[in-house]
Formats: C-alpha cells, structure tokens, sequence
C-alpha cells in the first residue's frame, strides 16, 4: 500500500459544529476490557496497555474520541483511562459521549434514563473526564423508543446551560433525526454501519449527506461479530479487494466507509497497538471506483 507515515489526517476534516476533525478517529469501548465489551465478567484490560493506546492514537493524529460512561470493566474505565492518558487535553480533540443508557456498579443495564435523568449522566461524563463541558453529546437511543422529543428536549436545555456544545443522536431511524432536528441542531448521527449494510441503511448514511450531518458508523470493522468485536469469517470480497492493496481486511472496511462520503467519520475501537497503527494507516487507502461497487453490492447474511 506504501503508507510510510500515514496520520488520521490524510483522511480528511469535518465540522461537528464549530469543531473540525480529521475523519479517521478512534472509539474507546475496547479500551477497558479484552474480549466481549460491556458484560459485568468482561476481563480488564492491562492498564499501561490502554493508555499507551490512547498517547499513541493523539500522536498518529487521532483528535476525535468517542466514549461513555457506560464503557467500563470491573477494574477499567473508558472515560478514566482517557483522562489519565491526555489530560491536559489537546486543544483540537474532540471527545464525543453518549447518554441514555446506563450500567449499575456490577455492571448490569439499568433502565433507560428520564429526560431529567440526563443531567446525571452528563455530569457523570464530566467528573470522569475532569471537564466543565462536554464537546459532542449523543442521545443513544434504545429499543422501546417511539419518540425522541423530550430527551432531545432536556439535552438542548443543558446545551443552553453549556454544559454540552452540540448534540448528536445515537441508534435512530431517519424519522428520529427529523424529530431531533426540529429541537436542536444535530451535528451527528452515530448507527452501526459498514460493508453488508441494507439498503436503507446505506440510504440513510447518503441523507445525512445531504443535510450536512455527519455519519459515524460503529462495527464498522466488527460487523456481525458486533460487541463481540472482529470474529468469525472475513468475506472474499473484503479479502480479495485486501490483497489488491497488500492492506488488511479492517483496512479495506474502514477506507470503504471513509469513501461512503465526505460526512462520513470512522471511529475504530482497539487496545492493540499494531491495530490502532493499521487502523490510522487506513486513512490514506483508497479504493477504486469498481472496488467500492462491488463492495457496496454485498450483503451480509
Ligand atoms: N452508539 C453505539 O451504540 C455504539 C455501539 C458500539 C460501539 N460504539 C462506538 O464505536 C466504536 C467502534 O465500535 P467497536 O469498537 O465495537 O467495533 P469496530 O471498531 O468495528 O471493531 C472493533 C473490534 O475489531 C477488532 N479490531 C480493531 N482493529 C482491528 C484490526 N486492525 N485488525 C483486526 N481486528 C481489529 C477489535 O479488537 P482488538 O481490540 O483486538 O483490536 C475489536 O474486537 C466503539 O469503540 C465505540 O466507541 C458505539
């Protein structure tokens, strides 16, 4: 692929709001754990090993980190992890959250939070982030959700307190965006997303597009392997398009999701370094026009 030093910057800008960010960011929900995130036996990943990540990710160019409190371990906090790895923050990283939904100590899902729950779970993000505002706020929304309205509502409250700079919406249909979008401005939709995607998910990402919305898809290397992370069987057309470029297959997923749109910002999650390293090199892969049509045209099972 002749990469030689590739930074998250050969992937290009994008505005959220008044923040500009390289496309090619990093997703912190490996961070606190080997194996399966987010179960309360997860096994806590080495702490050097996680933070050593984090410094790495900021130096190869990484300046947008997407995180939340619910990313956690019995021994290892996403959130924690950032602070102790780069604060004093950077001024150009932009660190995205997300509300909505929350894990007790034992690290079980609880309820959903209330429009006035919201606050807690910012102020929770705060604490762990040691910051008096959050940059970008997702409202993650969850099964069992018709209307968005009043969480949406109760963000763009505390937006005005400014204890949130923007605002972005989380696992939505494009009904729940126009929804979000006649409250606050949205700045980001944040669905899973990536190569065997249906079609209406690839219609979606092509309609935040056009409002000027940013997309940032997740499992976008894991795919049906989901909070599992990256298992199972890689599909010949990824590998056969791999081997085109002497690239890997989360390489050639990553550049085809970059390539969906200039709106479109990646945010891979590891705690291995050689990932983290082939992930950010990814920014510079660029894939034929016939190349992204054959890989548009799969579908997963
Ligand atoms: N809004 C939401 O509901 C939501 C849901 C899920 C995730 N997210 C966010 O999106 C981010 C991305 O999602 P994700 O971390 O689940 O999935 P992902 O980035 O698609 O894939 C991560 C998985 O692939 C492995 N991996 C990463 N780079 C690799 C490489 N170069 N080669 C081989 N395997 C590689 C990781 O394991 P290793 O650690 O071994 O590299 C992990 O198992 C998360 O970190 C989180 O911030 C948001």
């Amino acid at each position: 692929m002749g990469l030689g030093q590739v930074t998250a910057a050969d992937a290009g800008t994008w505005k959220l709001g008044d923040l500009v960010v390289n496309r090619l960011g990093f997703g912190a929900m490996r961070l606190p754990q080997t194996g399966r995130a987010l179960v309360p036996d997860a096994v806590p990943r080495d702490r050097d090993q996680a933070i050593a990540v984090l410094r790495r990710a900021v130096e190869l160019g990484v300046n947008h980190i997407d995180t939340a409190a619910f990313y956690f371990s019995p021994l290892r906090s996403a959130n924690e992890l950032i602070n102790s790895a780069l604060a004093p923050y950077p001024d150009d990283l932009v660190i995205v959250t997300k509300v909505g939904p929350g894990r007790d100590p034992w690290g079980e899902w609880t309820n959903r939070a209330r429009p006035d729950q919201l606050r807690g779970q910012i102020e929770e993000n705060l604490r762990q982030l040691g910051r008096d505002h959050l940059d970008v706020v997702n409202l993650r929304v969850q099964a069992g959700m018709t209307s968005i309205a009043e969480h949406v509502g109760a963000l763009a409250e505390l937006r005005r307190a400014g204890l949130i700079r923007h605002l972005g919406v989380s696992g939505v249909t494009p009904q729940m965006l126009a929804e979000a979008q006649a409250i606050a401005p949205v700045v980001c939709v944040q669905n899973r997303y990536g190569i065997g995607a249906s079609t209406p998910e690839h219609e979606f990402v092509e309609a935040c597009g056009r409002l000027g919305v940013a997309f940032v898809p997740f499992f976008t290397i894991a795919g049906e392997g989901r909070g599992a992370g990256a298992i199972g069987t890689e599909n010949a057309d990824v590998l056969a398009v791999a081997r085109a470029h002497g690239a890997t297959a989360a390489q050639v997923r990553l550049a085809w999701a970059l390539q969906r749109g200039p709106h479109v910002l990646v945010i891979p999650g590891t705690g291995d370094p050689e990932h983290l390293a082939g992930n950010v090199a990814a920014a510079a892969l660029r894939l034929t026009d016939d190349q992204m049509t054959r890989l548009s045209s799969v579908r997963s099972a």
